[in-house]
């Protein structure tokens, strides 16, 4: 029974027409993706010369009889929609019955089809036109086999990039519908040569394994959450590994690989302070969306989608990220950490100078750590690295990286809570700024005053300060008006999204520990013991890592032992 129907005119009007086949990865998505539409569980892909000499996509899937195998290569021809209705809630990821026929158009195609029940079907096919229709025997299933690409449309070939970059637009789509569908088995063959192939098991993390190493799954977190009809799953990078100048991210919305840019800043908003500016992670994620919450009827390669509900899809997103590398985090410091048992009062006979100032160091002592801590402080180096043996772990912490994450987030902490006190200063600061500079402080004052900065006019070139916040009574002048030059500099830039978090920032940076301070045992205890119990992230405001670990092993291995 043919299953196969020919769009009527008033669906196809509303389907996003366009070119279907731009390139050699055009017509291998788009063969994987009816071999997935037609529920095959094994698929070979083949490609010789980047595509150029053949592709050929191999199925176990549910194959054509003759009627439907000659009405597939027709255009809009499609047994996944019937009724214009069923254009609100796709399922599959084909609806448009374009893209057998517009590759059949533009090469020399052959397929090789049968059905469950049935004979089975060879076809010949040459710039659309049918050459050969004969019985062909073989297992249930489908092998399309595309050859000489735009033969017959030179001009096309002209806009294709080199054979290495087409290449690896095939392979990286290859791998990338291989992590979509760990249930499938899909085998990768290049030039003749096993590129690689899934087990079809359904493990995702196996089909990462497979494809990008041990290296690669040993530094991803996985991620799983649900809001409603909203879910996620998949796998993200832990911060400070795999960073990225471009957006990496792996997305699948029901299944289907998209190219959203709210998704990728929704992704890098889940990372907030947790990457440097200019930095992309690397992400895996499903995310699952009711379907007649998605049109996927919006660009002719289906690469594009629109959400009915933004903001909800970003929010979800953003804040599952969010809370998996927050929890991350915790189990992180867990391990790296030792459980500080309750002795409150040797805790709080402990000076911590850091939290307040980092200028009231404390002359080298002998001072002795309470006996109930697990690590050892073995000291400093480069005047910069903290170094701290705890079981069978060296740990370095970057002192100025650490200290700045505990002032920011204690800053932002206080700046909430209405808590920063202002200071008056004794003798006033005066800085000269230009008229611009003047007009934007006028216009942020109440920004400033927020952090509780007091400013003063004082003649058309300068202006007075006259109130710091608490945190910042121990810079030098100097200081302090290097400080305030850089706060003017971030009022002034136009394309900061987020001053206030710019400023905190910023203030907390100025007040930190600096490498080449000399830090005491003491203060390097009280560090640390905030960074335990603090619970503050794992990288400095601008996303650098403040802990690298090194294992036992890890040494005795560089030893060779
Ligand atoms: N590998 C396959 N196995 C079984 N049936 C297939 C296979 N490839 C194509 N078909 C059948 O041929 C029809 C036409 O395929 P084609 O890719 O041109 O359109 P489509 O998948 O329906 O929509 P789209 O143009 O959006 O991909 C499909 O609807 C399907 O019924
Ligand atoms: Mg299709």
């Amino acid at each position: 029974m043919a299953k196969i129907q020919i769009l009527p005119e008033n669906i196809r009007n509303k389907i996003s027409a366009g070119e279907v086949v731009e390139r050699p990865v055009s017509v291998v998505k788009e063969l994987l993706e009816n071999s997935i539409d037609a529920n095959a569980n094994k698929i070979i892909i083949e490609i010789k010369s980047s595509g150029n000499e053949f592709i050929r996509i191999t199925d176990n899937g549910e194959g054509m009889d003759r009627k439907d195998a000659l009405l597939a290569i027709r255009p809009f021809s499609t047994s996944k929609i019937k009724k214009e209705e069923d254009l609100n809630h796709i399922r599959t990821l084909g609806f448009r019955g374009e893209a057998l026929s517009s590759i059949a158009s533009v090469s020399k195609m052959e397929i090789r089809t049968k059905p469950e029940e049935g004979e089975g079907t060879f076809l010949r096919i040459e710039g659309g036109e049918v050459k050969e229709v004969s019985p062909w025997e073989g297992e249930r299933g489908t092998s399309v086999m595309v050859f000489d690409l735009f033969y017959n449309v030179p001009v096309r070939k002209k806009f294709l990039k080199t054979p290495l970059t087409e290449g690896r637009l095939i392979l990286e789509f290859a791998q990338r519908i291989s992590l979509a569908y760990p249930e499938i088995s899909f085998k990768y063959i290049q030039d003749g040569k096993n590129k690689f192939l899934t087990s079809g098991n359904g493990k995702v993390e196996d089909v990462i394994l497979e494809i990008f190493g041990e290296e690669f799954i040993d530094n991803l977190i996985p991620i799983e959450n649900e809001k409603g009809d909203y879910k996620i799953r998949g796998y993200i990078s832990i911060p400070y590994k795999f960073l990225f100048t471009r957006p990496q991210d792996v997305v699948f919305l029901n299944r289907r690989i998209i190219k959203n840019l709210s998704v990728t800043q929704a992704i890098k908003e889940g990372y907030s302070q947790r990457l440097k500016e200019n930095f992309y992670p690397f992400v895996i994620i499903n995310l699952f969306v009711p379907y007649d919450e998605v049109d996927v009827n919006v660009h002719p390669t289906k690469r594009e989608v629109k959400f009915h509900k933004d903001r909800e899809i970003i929010d979800f997103i953003s804040t599952s990220i969010k809370s998996a590398l927050d929890e991350y985090e915790q189990e992180r410091r867990k391990k790296l950490f030792p459980k500080i048992k309750e002795n409150k009062r040797e805790i709080n006979t402990l000076k911590l100078p850091l939290l307040e100032s980092s200028s009231t160091y404390l002359e080298k002592s002998s001072y002795r750590f309470p006996t109930f801590l697990e690590f050892n402080i073995l000291g400093q180096i480069f005047d910069k690295y903290l170094l701290i043996e705890y079981k069978d772990k060296l740990l370095i912490i970057d002192q100025h990286a650490a200290h700045e994450r505990i002032r920011y987030e204690k800053l932002k902490n206080k700046k909430e809570k209405k808590l920063i006190q202002a200071n008056e200063i004794i003798f006033p600061l005066i800085i000269e700024v230009s008229k611009e500079e003047k007009r934007i402080l006028e216009e942020k004052r109440d920004l400033l005053e927020d952090f509780s900065f007091h400013l003063e006019d004082f003649g058309p070139e300068n202006i007075r300060i006259t109130g710091i916040p608490n945190e910042f009574i121990n810079l030098d002048n100097f200081s302090l008006e290097n400080l305030f030059k850089e706060i003017i500099q971030e009022l002034a830039s136009k394309n900061l999204k987020n001053l206030e978090e710019e400023i905190l920032r910023t203030l907390a940076c100025h007040g930190a520990i600096r490498s080449g301070d000399i830090l005491t045992d003491e203060e390097i205890f009280a560090l640390i013991k905030t960074i335990v119990d603090e619970k503050i992230p794992l990288t400095c405001p601008h996303g650098r890592p403040i802990i690298w670990e090194l294992s036992k092993e890890e040494i005795d291995k560089k030893f060779q032992r």
